[in-house]
């Protein structure tokens, strides 16, 4: 074969489906509910406090794990929110967004022939994150419609060669929220087999119903094994400036920040200044987010109902998995095209976050977005029309 070709590595995985159907949307002047990124502003004194660090000249390379104000804010806010110690200096490491922080983990933690639990349906990155680090995935469902697993289908995917589990709560894809019961079931298994639990909870913020969120970190004798992810994009509306951390135990910091140091160097400096005034927001700015994406979910979930989806609610994050079959479309990704070219709304097909072929009755909605937005996709999917019924 020609070496003018990619890595074997890169051939075993394709493009992202969700940042396909941006572009998608983008080409045929849809309403994009496909990516999670929302089309409202950031806070103001967030942006401010961008501005004024440029204007001060903190334009040049931060310390590479991550500016001292804002590896300090991390700490401190993890320690009070939940009461587990952190310290900054020896635990937290600044990355370009969660998705380098979820990477430079695996590539500082995996050796070749590890096996990684991952809950299906799971968030599109984890698939390719694990083939580039070397881990051989292990898939453990989420049983909808309320995503539970099964705990000893949990117990089955753990053995000797397990090095991590990956956790995503509140969860992309389902909205799914794991509780301390389910947590400290996994923590028995990390525990029992000497896991790491990798926690991905860039949605800590964004949870609904009065629930609260549980970090396993905070779980008995699992801050020693946790690498906690978390970033700025979600909670401050700010998915373009590539801000994450990670919050790991000291043993393993100093892998994590020698892959995080080659792969990138560091994360935008002035942005990190603002990541750290972002931090100390009151806690009324928390409360107002997740009310004000409750309601947004409370309105595409009766938009969507009202167009012949079967959703299933979300406890948290802002996603609504849908199920198709009422459409009696061969599959996930015809709909999705169909739906973004003839419709005018981008949405995600199911099968993006799955290895089995349960994802191909289902499609994944966003709704962090303004209520125009929201209203335009509302009109345009009056379009639609179920398998079998003629529209008079
Ligand atoms: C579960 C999850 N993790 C990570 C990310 C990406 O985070 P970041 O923008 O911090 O890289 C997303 C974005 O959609 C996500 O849903």
């Amino acid at each position: 074969m020609s070496k003018l070709s990619g890595s074997k590595k890169a051939a075993q995985f394709s493009e992202s489906v969700i940042r396909e159907m941006t572009r998608l949307s983008q080409q045929y002047g849809g309403v994009n509910l496909s990516q999670g990124f929302p089309d409202f502003p950031a806070p103001a004194a967030v942006k401010a406090a961008a501005c004024d660090a440029i204007k001060a000249d903190v334009n040049q390379y931060a310390v590479t794990w991550g500016a001292r104000p804002l590896r300090e804010a991390v700490a401190r806010e993890f320690t009070r929110r939940y009461g587990v110690l952190i310290v900054a200096d020896e635990q937290v490491t600044v990355c370009c967004g969660t998705t380098e922080a979820m990477m430079a983990t695996m590539m500082a933690i995996i050796d070749p022939g590890d096996e990684v639990v991952i809950f299906e349906p799971f968030y599109e990155n984890y698939g390719p994150d694990a083939i580039l680090s070397g881990a051989t995935p292990r898939y453990v469902t989420l049983h909808e419609p309320d995503w539970t697993f099964d705990p000893d289908e949990l117990a089955s995917a753990f053995n000797n060669k397990t090095k991590a589990i990956i956790i995503n709560t509140p969860n992309n894809p389902t909205g799914k929220v794991f509780t301390r019961t389910e947590l400290e079931m996994i923590a028995v298994l990390c525990r029992k087999w000497d896991a790491i639990a990798i926690t991905d909870e860039i949605y800590e913020h964004i949870i609904y119903d009065g629930q609260r969120h549980v970090p396993i970190a905070t779980i008995e004798g699992m801050a020693d094994r946790t690498v906690t992810l978390n970033g700025l994009s979600k909670t401050y509306s700010v998915t373009g400036w590539r801000v994450g951390w990670t919050i790991s135990p000291p043993s393993l910091t100093g892998a994590i920040r020698k892959v995080h140091d080659f792969l990138t160097v560091g994360a935008p400096a002035p942005l990190q200044e603002a990541g750290a005034l972002a931090l100390g927001l009151p806690g009324d700015y928390y409360a107002a987010l997740a009310a004000n994406y409750q309601q947004r979910r409370d309105r595409l979930l009766a938009i969507l109902d009202r167009h012949h989806f079967t959703c299933f609610k979300p406890g948290g994050a802002y996603y609504i998995m849908t199920d198709i079959s009422a459409f009696g479309f061969p599959d996930d990704v015809a709909f999705a095209r169909y739906l973004v070219k003839d419709v005018g709304v981008a949405a995600v097909p199911g099968s993006s976050f799955y290895k089995t072929a349960a994802g191909r009755t289902k499609l994944r909605f966003c709704f962090c977005k303004k209520d125009e937005t929201l209203a335009e996709a509302d009109r345009r999917l009056e379009q639609l029309v179920p398998a079998g019924v003629t529209r008079h």
